[in-house]
């Protein structure tokens, strides 16, 4: 439990108490719901806003909580264990959008922008993928040129969280592919501009409340104010950026693991099974122990990630340790969920089908495990020969 780690101090134990609270009360009940009909949750999402949850490391100048990352961490744990598809519009509001506004844009662009971010107004979306660059985001194809007073751009985004209901679209293109990442630059896109359509919406396998489109941008006029980055330091924007972002999805996948591993306690307590709870067979206790090990495993990289971007200095290893290892253990998790829950885990009427789902995400967006581990194996390979040197 999250409230029971021993170092937590009292504000961020009350912080965590009422968001889950929130979470259980309001959101979790209409989850099911959510994942039926593959509603975009307005309400809750508005709800997120007025707490603070949206804008949670935007400094309270821009309208933002001014919090840390690690009660960011904890509140995404929290809002994910009741709703993953709320988690995601989260986690992509705070980490891929109000972050490199706050971090990277100029002033004028940051007051005008983030008060609406944060507070809700207005949410996010982050457009760097491509039909053809998902992984390989340096050779992105959306092309940006230069004109009086700003930028026309055209090209096609991809897997777009939030792109259907965003305001504002933190959008990578290109001055000159050949040049790969070094001729990227960051825009800010009012998704009101012309020439910006939401091409395709996705019909996906989980978090189906939240949206995944295809954005069109047809010769879309960015004035110059909206640069959030140049050439030469949009990519570093774009990976860095990413880095944050992954301790927010390593936290989704804490919150899917949850929902599935409490779940799996309590029908492991209720269900009977030759004559008593099956809680007291050693299968299933084999099982619960590992799910509880490999949940508090990935929750103390996660804590760690997130603690270690509080302090300053790189943490792009950590923040891949983490996405790798909690996505890793929400997949295994809510397949053992099922498996606890026998028939009745394979109905839409129990959670671990539907947390199932939705884990399986984790492992793809946000950079697939495999790349995780690309991160992971650079850096490792890196501080050897440092040392060595
Ligand atoms: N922070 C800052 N700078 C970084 C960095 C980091 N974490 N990682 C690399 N860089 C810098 C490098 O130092 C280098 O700089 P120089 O030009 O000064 O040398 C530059 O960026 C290029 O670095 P690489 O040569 O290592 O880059 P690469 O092209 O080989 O890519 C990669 C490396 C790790 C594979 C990267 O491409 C990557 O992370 N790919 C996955 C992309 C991804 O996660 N996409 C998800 C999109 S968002 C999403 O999922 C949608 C959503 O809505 C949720």
């Amino acid at each position: 439990m999250i409230e029971n780690w021993p170092d937590l101090d009292e504000d961020k134990k009350l912080l965590i108490e009422q968001v889950r609270a929130f979470a259980q009360a309001e959101i979790a009940p209409k989850a099911a719901e959510l994942d039926h009909t593959g509603r975009f949750p307005l309400e809750i999402v508005a709800k997120l806003g007025e707490m603070g949850l949206l804008g949670m490391m935007v400094p309270e100048k821009y309208g933002g909580s001014g919090m840390d990352a690690v009660s960011y961490a904890m509140c995404m744990e929290a809002v994910s264990e009741a709703c993953a598809s709320t988690g995601v519009i989260m986690s992509v509001n705070n980490s891929l959008v109000c972050y490199p506004i706050s971090k990277y844009a100029p002033e004028a662009l940051k007051a005008r922008v983030l008060p609406e971010l944060a507070s809700g107004k207005k949410i996010g979306c982050f457009a760097l993928s491509e039909p053809g660059h998902g992984s390989d985001p340096a050779g992105l194809k959306c092309a940006a040129k230069k004109v009086p007073g700003g930028y026309s751009v055209r090209g096609t985004k991809n897997w777009i969280t939030s792109g259907k209901e965003a305001g504002y679209c933190v959008l990578f293109a290109t001055l000159d592919p050949q040049q790969r990442h070094k001729s990227i630059i960051c825009l800010l896109v009012d998704t009101k501009s012309k020439g910006f359509q939401v091409a395709k919406l996705e019909d996906k396998l989980g978090i189906k409340a939240s949206s995944t489109a295809q954005l069109f941008f047809d010769d879309v006029f960015v004035p110059d104010e909206n640069l959030i980055a140049p050439a030469g330091e949009a990519f570093k924007v774009a990976m860095n950026t990413l880095d944050g972002g992954r301790i927010g999805i390593a936290s989704q996948a804490l919150g899917i693991s949850n929902c599935a591993f409490k779940a799996s306690v309590k029908f492991a307590n209720e269900r009977e099974q030759f004559g008593a709870p099956i809680a007291r067979l050693q299968a299933i206790q084999f099982f619960l122990a590992d799910m509880a090990t490999r949940l508090q495993g990935a929750r103390l990289l996660t804590w760690f990630a997130a603690k270690k971007k509080d302090t300053g200095g790189g943490y792009a290893k950590e923040a891949a340790m983490a996405k790798l290892a909690a996505s890793e253990a929400s997949n295994w998790i809510t397949d053992k969920a099922i498996q606890v829950h026998g028939g009745y885990g394979y109905t839409k009427e129990y959670v671990p089908e539907r947390c199932f789902r939705d884990a399986r995400i984790t492992e793809i967006y946000e950079g697939t495990s495999e790349i995780q581990r690309i991160v992971i194996a650079n850096q490792v390979l890196k501080e050897f020969q440092d040392h060595s040197a």
